[in-house]
């Protein structure tokens, strides 16, 4: 299968609602979320909690789409082959989460799963670099890890036009997470940017039982970013 460069639109069910994940997910795919954002935290390398394996197996039974799983955990290792167990397609760890980034990345492929590389606001593009070779997706924290709903750091577009230039044309998807709105999403589409993590713009007016603005939001970030790239 060709690489896919063109925009996917990942909603983080980081604001959804927690006591009816199920039917949360089944209407974000509704209404045209590409891929499922599922955001793991340990109160200790970001302060908030959110999702164990066995958590993320009970959202694998309603993804159909993609399942991409960000981990903000330190130590990442020993977790890496449950959370791939619990059925993400993706899982994605920080170059900050400890001193062997390399080693964390072979390791998430040995599981047969995609490996992405993570970089907090205050890291810079190059500490990716040597790493590339065994990364199927950069992604890029526009805000600090831990919390939604926080505002975009603009420093990420700069970034985010340095690591595509560094990717060249090797078959690596940059991400984008954190304040992705209408307002930001043209910006990093336009820095080289083709998956948009968007929790808050997304879920934001909607509900299970009125799944239609979902749909509306998801649209809206999508056609800014389009018309940002030229597609
Ligand atoms: C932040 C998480 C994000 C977050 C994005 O630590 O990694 O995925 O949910 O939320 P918004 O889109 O509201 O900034
Ligand atoms: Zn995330």
């Amino acid at each position: 299968m060709s690489f896919d460069r063109s925009i996917k639109i990942a909603p983080s069910i980081l604001s959804a609602d927690f006591a009816d994940f199920g039917r949360e997910i089944a209407a974000i795919e509704d209404q045209g979320a590409d891929w499922v954002h599922v955001d793991v935290m340990d109160g200790h390398f970001v302060p908030n909690l959110t999702f164990g394996p066995p958590a993320v197996a009970a959202f694998r039974r309603h993804v159909t789409r993609f399942m991409d799983v960000h981990l903000m955990i330190a130590p990442v290792d020993p977790y890496i082959e449950a959370y791939a167990e619990a059925g993400a397609d993706m899982i994605t760890a920080h170059v900050e989460a400890g001193p062997h980034i390399h080693r964390t990345l072979q390791a998430i492929r040995a599981q047969g799963v995609k490996a992405g590389v993570a970089l907090n606001p205050g890291t810079p593009a190059e500490a990716v670099a040597d790493v590339l070779e065994l990364a199927d997706m950069v992604l890029v924290m526009t805000v600090n890890p831990g919390f939604g709903g926080q505002k975009f750091i603009p420093a990420g577009i700069d970034k985010t036009q340095r690591i595509r230039a560094m990717i060249g044309d090797r078959p690596i998807h940059v991400q984008i997470d954190g304040g992705v709105t209408p307002d930001t999403a043209p910006l990093v589409a336009a820095a080289g940017a083709d998956v948009l993590v968007a929790g808050s713009a997304v879920f934001r007016g909607g509900s299970v039982t009125n799944p239609a603005p979902y749909g509306e939001n998801i649209r809206a970030i999508r056609n800014v970013a389009n018309d940002a790239c030229g597609q």
